[in-house]
Order: C-alpha cells, then structure tokens, then sequence
C-alpha cells in the first residue's frame, strides 16, 4: 500500500480516484482538511476499504510514525500543502508551517521509519515530493522554459516555502540516502479545484454573473495541464523515477491569462447559453510580485519515463466546465463563510 498525504485536496484527491481505478493498491490518506481539504472530493470511494482516511498534520511527528509502523506503505507521496499565492501574500505563516517545517517532520518521520527496514524494502521504498514550477520564478517572454537545473529564484512566500521544502528532500537523499523523487508541476486544472485558483474562480463567478477578476493586464502566461495527467506523471514517477531525481512536469499549453478566461466564457457560452460571460471580465489590481511568465521543459520525464500529456488546453477545460456545472451541489457547499471571508479580503480590497 502507499501513503498519501493532502489527498483531500484537489489533486491529492484526483490522484486516489485515479490511483485506485488504475492499479488498485490501497491508500491510506493523511489529510489536516484545512479550507481546501475536503472530504466531498472523496465522496466516489466512500466506504471502499482500499481506502482509509487519517484526518491529521505531516507536522505531527508522531501520528505519521504510527500510521507508518502500521501499515508500513511502501511508498510516501506528500501532495500535502498551503498552496495559494495570494493567500500566501496576506499571511506566509501556514507557508511556513507546513511547506517547511511540515515537510522537515514528515522527513524524519519517514528517514526513521525507512532506516529501520530490512535490506529489500529498503530500497524498494519511496518518498516521492509533489511540488511546482514556481520555485524556479519567472521567465521573459523569449528565455527558453524551465528544465531541472534551472535556479531555484522563488518570488512569493509560497513558492519560497515549497522551494525550502524541495531542498530539505534533497538534502535528505544527499545526507541519509532516502530514496526520493521530486516532481515540479506547471499549473494544474481539472475537477475539484477549489474555487481560490484562476480557473474555479472564474467558471463559479460567470455562473453565478459576478465579475471576472482579471490582475494587471492579463497578460501572464502559465502552462496549463489537466490534473489527470499530473496524476499519470506521479504514478510514472512512483514506478520507474530515479532515486534523487527531480522531474518537470508541464502541459506543453503556455496560455495568458486573459486568453484563459475568455476560452472559458466561450466553453461556457456553449455549454450554459443565455449569458454574455465575457461581458463580466474586470480588470482589477495586480497581484504584489506577480511572476509574469511560467513555462516547463518536460523532455527529461518524456524521454526517461515516457510521460506526455494526453489532454490538450481545449479538450481538458471541455472537461472541467462539464464537471462543475454537473456538480453544483460540491460547488455551494465548499462557498463556505471561509470562502466568502476570503473573497472580500482578496477582491473587495484589491478591485
Ligand atoms: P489543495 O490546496 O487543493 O490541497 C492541499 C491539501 O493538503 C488539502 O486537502 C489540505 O487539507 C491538506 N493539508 C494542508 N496542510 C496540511 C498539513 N499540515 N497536514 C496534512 N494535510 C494538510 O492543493 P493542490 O492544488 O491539490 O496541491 C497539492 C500539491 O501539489 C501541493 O504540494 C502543491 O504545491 C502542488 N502543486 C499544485 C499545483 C496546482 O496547480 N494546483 C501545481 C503544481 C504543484
Ligand atoms: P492561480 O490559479 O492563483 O495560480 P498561480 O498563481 O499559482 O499561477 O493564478 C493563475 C494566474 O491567474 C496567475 O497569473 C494569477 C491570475 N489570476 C487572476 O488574474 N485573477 C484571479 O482572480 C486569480 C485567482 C488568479
């Protein structure tokens, strides 16, 4: 079995409905439910006994050394995180708490654990990292994309707190030998997301005909990947990923940011007709160190492990747009006061 931590949230979860429909090896999930963690995610194996829910911290060192002594996973995968930029803007501690210090108990948790083994599952064993491009911080327009020796030159606290996070794990293969993996993502969208995160946002506020907030000029560029596919690129990883290697991952999909939202409106158009959705696009305030431009060099994970992206920018936001608009009932209930709190903090004092 493995062990997964944060696989309430929106691509830990994809990734345990994925991991079980693909290979089938039970799961036990260790997840705090902070504001994006959300049992709902999980709601198609509810009561599937490949899978046991843990509500509870990677920071606590004892829990994660209980659970592992108990069910002795033959792998770790920590998806485990604060992950919002903006929300890192108004407050890094949580960034701080979990990404760095988190990840730090989780790793000696698992380096006594993993220490401990006898000669073959040793070195059998895993601790695989999920983390992002954004470590790498921003590009101009015309410099080549990020490739795994690029510097790290994070510029928000939280791609400074997943940065910290990538250099304990690689500390800990270059210290003690801990066999482990890196994976840093380009932007992810798909089903689940919580609707903090550009893509959600904009698709749960032209539903309901608020504004689309749009920072600065709206010309940052991302590259976009369905999280199903960020989901195969961790089990290829997982399975046959290098001990001490780092892997890109990315969606070959550099888009703007404008571009993104106004594909959306017209999925939607087509989707819900009746309403002018790029009528609602609101240009407001830029975000404090916006990086400008993020793009991956996936070769090293295609050529070594032969990933690639199956999804395309148009057929997976296809996708998404149908499951939010088939799942309303996941979207309300997820607008909590904490929500609502969180959206006049960021748009009623920044717009
Ligand atoms: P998310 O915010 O949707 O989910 C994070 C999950 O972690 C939640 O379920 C939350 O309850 C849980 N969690 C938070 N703190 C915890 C703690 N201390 N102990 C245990 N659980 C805790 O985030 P996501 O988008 O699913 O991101 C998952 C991972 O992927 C993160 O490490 C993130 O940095 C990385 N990543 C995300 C993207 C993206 O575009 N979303 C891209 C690349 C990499
Ligand atoms: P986001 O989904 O927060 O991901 P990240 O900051 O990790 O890339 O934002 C994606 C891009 O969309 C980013 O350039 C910021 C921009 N953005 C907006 O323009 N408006 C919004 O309301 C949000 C949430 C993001």
């Amino acid at each position: 079995m493995i062990l997964v931590t944060g696989g309430a949230g929106f691509i830990g979860a994809n990734f345990t409905l994925d991991w079980l429909a693909a290979t089938g090896e039970p799961v036990v999930n260790l997840d705090k439910l902070t504001y994006s963690g959300n049992l709902g995610n999980l709601a198609p194996i509810r009561g599937d006994a490949r899978h046991a829910f843990v509500r509870g911290d990677i920071g606590d060192r004892a829990v994660v050394a209980e659970l592992l002594a108990r069910h002795r996973p033959r792998a770790v995968l920590n998806f485990a995180a604060e992950t919002h930029v903006d929300r890192s803007i108004h407050g890094p501690d949580a960034f701080v708490r979990t990404n760095v210090l988190g990840t730090f108990e989780l790793l000696e948790a698992v380096r006594a654990h993993w220490t401990a083994l006898p000669g073959g599952e040793r070195d059998a064993f895993r601790f695989l990292h999920v983390s992002t491009d954004e470590v790498y911080g921003t590009l101009g327009p015309d410099d080549p994309p990020f490739s795994e020796t690029t510097a790290f030159a994070p510029n928000s606290p939280y791609s400074a707190s997943k940065a910290s996070s990538d250099h304990f794990v690689r500390a800990y293969r270059h210290t003690y030998g801990l066999p482990t993996v890196t994976t840093n993502c380009s932007n992810n969208y798909g089903p689940r997301q919580f609707p903090e995160k550009l893509v959600p946002l904009m698709i749960a506020n032209a539903l309901a005909g608020k504004p689309l907030p749009v920072y600065g000029d709206g010309q940052q560029v991302r590259d976009w990947l369905y999280v199903s596919d960020h989901c195969a690129a961790i089990r290829a990883v997982l399975e046959r990923g290098r001990p001490g290697e780092t892997y890109n991952v990315g969606g070959n999909a550099e888009m703007k940011n404008l571009d993104v939202v106004h594909e959306l409106c017209a999925v939607l158009a087509r989707e819900r007709p009746g309403r002018d959705y790029a009528s609602l696009v609101t240009f407001v305030k830029d975000r404090p160190g916006h990086d400008r431009r993020y793009a991956i060099d996936a070769r090293k994970i295609e050529r070594e492990l032969g990933w690639r992206p199956t999804e395309t920018f148009a057929t997976g936001l296809a996708k998404t747009v149908r499951w939010y608009l088939d799942n309303g009932a996941w979207l309300s209930a997820i607008q909590t006061r904490e929500y609502q709190s969180w959206i006049s903090l960021q748009y009623e004092t920044t717009a």
